[in-house]
């Protein structure tokens, strides 16, 4: 077997993942003689291709949809960070060969604040999650690891959203869905995690007008890059962080593992995976 390290995303489907853009542009800009490709998996099949990792000729993987619990589960190791959230979406094999797990989802959401808004924490004495999904989860943690003391969490569903409060405790206070509007003058910090607002979804209902003027908004949404949450929230002069940065930042420890160097996410990189979303 040959020596290149060789990495993939494993998914079902797998074909709309944007990962190979950016591990791509990655091993070419660092001139790295690697390889990152899809892999289709079944959720039949998941648990066992994962344990089977090195047999399938890689030193690692991302797991997307609808594969993280599962590969939570199949992991030798999971971190802090995995079993947080409750899902993995990095894996490895490490020097012994055991199977590591991580979940770097929550990195790239607050690395992504940190760089594009970096005065977000000063007013976020309060911050609002809108959704109860799977990104929320990370979004959650992500915003009680960095200390954020009070989060107001809504859901169309408020079952999941008090769920979520169960599990992370703390700061997460659930609101009812109809009374967000009026809960969002306190906030200095508004997600979107919902799905709502993305091409052939539903716009999301907000009044960005009630929020404080030093409020920063940001969406998970990537497609489109400019969400009507995003453009409402800079058209009233807010600091407004698109979506896709948390993905391109969720990869870096990845990459970093298997390739042994700690990729950066410039413009140049950006422009790359901007370039793959307009064309569909
Ligand atoms: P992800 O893993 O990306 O977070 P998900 O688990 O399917 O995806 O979660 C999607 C989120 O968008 C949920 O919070 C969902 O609300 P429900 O829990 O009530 O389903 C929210 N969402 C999707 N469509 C919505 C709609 N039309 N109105 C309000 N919320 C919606």
């Amino acid at each position: 077997m040959s020596d290149t390290p060789r990495a993939c995303v494993i998914g079902w489907p797998v074909e709309h993942s944007r990962s190979p853009v950016i591990h791509g542009y990655w091993l070419e800009h660092y001139r790295i003689d690697g390889a990152y490709v899809k892999e289709a998996v079944t959720p039949e099949d998941i648990g066992g291709f994962l344990r089977s990792l090195s047999a399938h000729g890689y030193v690692g993987a991302n797991v997307t949809l609808p594969h993280k619990e599962a590969a939570l589960r199949a992991v030798d190791h999971a971190d802090d960070a995995a079993q947080a959230i409750g899902a993995v979406n990095t894996v490895w094999l490490d020097e012994r060969g055991a199977l590591q797990g991580s979940n770097t989802d929550a990195y790239g959401f607050m690395t992504n604040l940190d760089t594009l808004a970096p005065t977000w924490c000063d007013g976020a004495d309060v911050a609002m999650v809108l959704g109860a999904g799977g990104a929320a989860r990370a979004i959650i943690h992500g915003l009680v690891e960095s200390g954020v003391p009070r989060i107001l969490l809504t859901n169309r569903t408020v079952a999941k959203a008090e769920a979520l409060a169960r599990e992370f405790g703390g700061p997460v206070e659930v609101i009812p869905w109809e009374t967000k509007n009026a809960a969002l003058s306190a906030c200095g910090l508004l997600v979107n995690s919902t799905s709502l607002g993305m091409t052939g979804q539903p716009p999301l209902d907000i009044m960005v007008s009630a929020l404080p003027a030093s409020a920063v908004v940001t969406d998970i949404v990537y497609v489109p890059l400019e969400t009507p949450l995003l453009e409402a929230a800079r058209a009233r002069g807010l600091v407004a962080v698109d979506g896709l940065g948390m993905l391109l930042h969720q990869a870096v420890p990845g990459f970093e593992r298997w390739f042994g160097v700690r990729p950066a996410v410039t413009p140049e990189l950006r422009a790359r995976v901007v370039a793959t979303l307009e064309a569909g």
